[in-house]
């Protein structure tokens, strides 16, 4: 029985890409799946190593069921890109830092999450910290549409 393991990543690690982890690990307790699918997030900058996710991402988590409390801001680390099978990027900037320190034999473990949306055909997860509370929702419909479609295609690779 193989193992998958993700890495979800932004630029603080206190909006986006915690709810991304968030709304994966649901995704794949639902399916029974948690057992085989290690999910994490952190982020390309340092400022917020250590701290809470935002409070604005928080609330609109948990009015639909995800708690991200427990989780704690932390920057990519090079040992990342031989420990995770994908490091799945929010934005652009967040894919060219990612590429930029990583080892060239994994440069084909980074992708964008957004690869995997079949509902919403944006490119990005656009970053909400400098906007309104619309745009923390927007991050949770993006995140679970491309969730949906990454769990499906990770349920390929898995061996029974
Ligand atoms: P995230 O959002 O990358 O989705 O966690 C941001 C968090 C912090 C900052 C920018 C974006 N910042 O400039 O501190």
């Amino acid at each position: 029985m193989n193992t998958i393991a993700i890495c979800f990543v932004c630029l603080g690690n206190i909006c986006r890409s915690p709810s991304a982890e968030a709304v994966m690990l649901h995704q794949v307790g639902k399916a029974k799946l948690a057992d085989r699918i290690v999910v994490d997030s952190a982020g390309t900058g340092d400022w917020h190593i250590g701290h809470p996710p935002d409070e604005r991402a928080q609330r609109a988590a948990k009015a639909r069921g995800y708690d991200l409390s427990m989780l704690r801001g932390r920057q990519v680390r090079i040992e990342d890109f031989a420990r995770f099978d994908l490091l799945i990027a929010m934005d652009d900037a967040n894919a060219a830092a990612l590429a930029k320190v990583c080892p060239a034999e994994y440069r084909d473990k980074i992708r964008l999450l957004m690869e995997f949306a079949t509902r919403d055909d944006s490119r990005v997860v656009v970053d909400p910290y400098f906007g309104g509370d619309e745009g923390f929702e927007r991050v949770l419909d993006q995140c679970e549409d491309a969730c949906e479609g990454l769990l499906k295609a990770l349920r390929t690779q898995l061996v029974a």
